[in-house]
């Protein structure tokens, strides 16, 4: 998937069960942060780490260069900065 191709999906934060649709050209993390979910973050560019989050269901589409491809591939955590869904809907473990 490029950001041509991005398609809006929702996430769920599993503590309180609010449910956010991400539009198709804005990332996760910005998102959250207008709906005042507070994640901590630095680069916004996948590269850091600071924004990592835990995956609790759904499949991340992972764009970060952070991870390595078989912590990806575990789909427990993902970059709310630039990583995006494969599934209508993510729940994060928030
Ligand atoms: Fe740096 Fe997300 S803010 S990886």
């Amino acid at each position: 998937m490029s950001a041509e191709t991005d398609t809006s999906f929702e996430v769920e934060i599993a503590s309180t069960g609010q449910v956010f649709e991400i539009p198709a050209g804005q990332s996760v993390l910005h998102t959250l942060m207008f709906e005042g979910v507070d994640i901590p973050f630095a680069c916004e560019g996948g590269v850091c780490g600071t924004c990592l989050t835990g995956v609790k269901r759904g499949e991340v589409d992972h764009r970060d260069l952070y991870l390595t491809p078989d912590e990806q591939a575990k789909n427990d955590c993902f970059m709310p900065c630039c990583s995006r869904s494969k599934s209508t809907r993510l729940v994060l473990d928030l």
